[in-house]
C-alpha cells in the first residue's frame, strides 16, 4: 500500500489531491494556519492529507451522509482535537461555524457530487448497476425527503424532462421523461435503467442511463440549491486572504461556481486564482478514471479587510502548531 494510503483508500480515492494541497498552501502556510472547512468530508481522504500537510491546521468536516461521516470519524481520530465533524450540509456553513464557535476559516474545500463508497453500495440505488434495489439516491438516508423512486413515480413530466436536460445533459430529455411517466409505477433500478436506455441518446463511452441517474441524484438532493447557498456562505465566511476551492464534475455545477467567483471578484471580495480550471493529469486519470471530469477552481479573498484573521473569533486564539494528533 502506498504511504499515503490506509484501509479506507480503496473505498474512495480523493481527486486532484496534489493541486488541492498546492492551492491551500498560500492560505495555510506559514503557521498560524487556523481552520479549514472540508464541506464534503466524505471518507476523509482530502481531510487527512490536509491535516498531514499543514500541521497547525484544524479541520471542520461536514457531510450530509451520516454513514460516510462515521467512517471519516474513525479515520481522522488520530488527529484528536484538530478535527471537528458535523452531520449537515455545507449550505449551512455559517450556522455551523456559529454553533461551534469557530473562527473565520482560512480555507473551504468543496469536492462535489458523490463518493465511490456511495456509488458502489447497491442498496442506495445511486448506480444504474444496482439491479433489484429501489433507486433511493439520498445522501442523507435518514432524511424524510423524497427518494429518486418517489420522483420517477410522482413528478410531473415537464419537471422530469427539465432535470434530465439541465442536470443530466440528456439531449432526448422529453422522450425519456415521457417514457418514464408511461412506465409507472416503477420499482427497481433495473426497471428504471431499462426504460431510460430505450429512449436516451446512445453514446460510445458511457451507458445511456448515466445522464438520467446523475440528473435524478442531483434533483433528489437539490444539489444545485445547496451549491448556490454553499458558495455564498463560504465566500461570506472566509477570513481575509482565505481560499475557497471547489471541485466540480458537471458543467452545470461548474457554471454556478464560475458565476459565483466572478460575482465575488466584481464585488471586490477578492480574486479568481484559477483563470482556467485545474484538471487531472493523464497519470491520475489512468489510476482513478473518476478524476477525468473533475475541475478545480480557486478563489482568494482580499487581504486586509474586516474579516477575521487566523486568530479571530471565539475559538481562534494564537495557533502554535503543537496540537494533539499527528504532525508531531
Ligand atoms: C466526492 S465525495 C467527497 C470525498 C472526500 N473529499 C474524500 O476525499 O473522501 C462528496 C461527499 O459530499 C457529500 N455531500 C454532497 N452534498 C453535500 C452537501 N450539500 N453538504 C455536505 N456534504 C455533501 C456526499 O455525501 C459525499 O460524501
Amino acid at each position: 500500500m502506498p504511504p499515503d494510503s490506509d484501509a479506507l483508500s480503496p473505498l474512495h480515492q480523493p481527486v486532484l489531491l496534489a493541486p488541492v494541497l498546492e492551492h491551500l498552501r498560500p492560505a495555510l502556510d506559514p503557521a498560524p494556519a487556523g481552520w479549514v472547512v472540508d464541506g464534503t468530508v466524505g471518507l476523509g481522504g482530502h481531510a487527512r492529507a490536509v491535516l498531514e500537510a499543514f500541521c497547525a491546521a484544524r479541520l471542520l468536516g461536514l457531510d450530509r451522509d451520516a454513514r460516510a461521516l462515521a467512517l471519516a470519524r474513525e479515520r481522522l481520530a488520530p488527529y484528536g482535537d484538530r478535527v471537528r465533524l458535523a452531520h449537515g450540509s455545507y449550505a449551512d456553513l455559517a450556522a455551523w461555524l456559529a454553533r461551534l464557535g469557530l473562527a473565520a476559516p482560512r480555507a473551504v474545500l468543496l469536492d462535489l457530487g458523490l463518493s465511490s463508497f456511495q456509488l458502489d453500495d447497491p442498496a442506495r440505488g445511486f448506480s444504474f448497476r444496482a439491479g433489484a434495489a429501489a433507486p433511493d439516491m439520498r445522501f442523507d438516508a435518514d432524511a424524510p425527503g423524497p427518494t429518486a423512486l418517489d420522483l420517477v413515480n410522482h413528478a410531473g413530466e415537464p419537471e422530469l424532462a427539465r432535470w434530465l436536460f439541465e442536470w443530466g445533459g440528456e439531449p432526448r430529455a422529453r422522450a425519456v421523461a415521457r417514457a418514464i411517466v408511461r412506465a409507472r409505477p416503477l420499482a427497481t433500478v433495473a426497471e428504471l435503467a431499462e426504460v431510460v436506455r430505450r429512449h436516451a441518446l446512445k453514446g460510445r463511452r458511457h451507458d445511456p442511463a448515466t445522464r438520467a441517474f446523475q440528473a435524478l441524484r442531483m434533483a433528489v438532493n437539490d444539489e444545485p440549491g445547496h451549491l448556490a447557498r454553499g458558495l455564498g456562505a463560504a465566500l461570506g465566511a472566509l477570513a481575509d486572504g482565505g481560499r475557497l476551492l471547489v471541485i466540480a464534475f458537471h458543467s452545470g455545477e461548474e457554471r454556478l461556481v464560475k458565476e459565483a467567483f466572478r460575482g465575488a471578484q466584481r464585488a471586490g471580495r477578492g480574486r479568481v486564482v484559477t483563470r482556467k480550471p485545474v484538471r487531472a493529469t493523464e497519470e491520475e486519470v489512468r489510476s482513478n478514471p473518476r478524476a477525468r471530469p473533475a475541475r478545480l477552481r480557486v478563489f482568494e479573498t482580499t487581504t486586509g479587510g474586516s474579516g477575521g484573521g487566523p486568530d479571530g473569533g471565539p475559538d481562534g486564539g494564537p495557533e502554535d502548531g503543537a496540537r494533539s494528533g499527528a504532525c508531531g
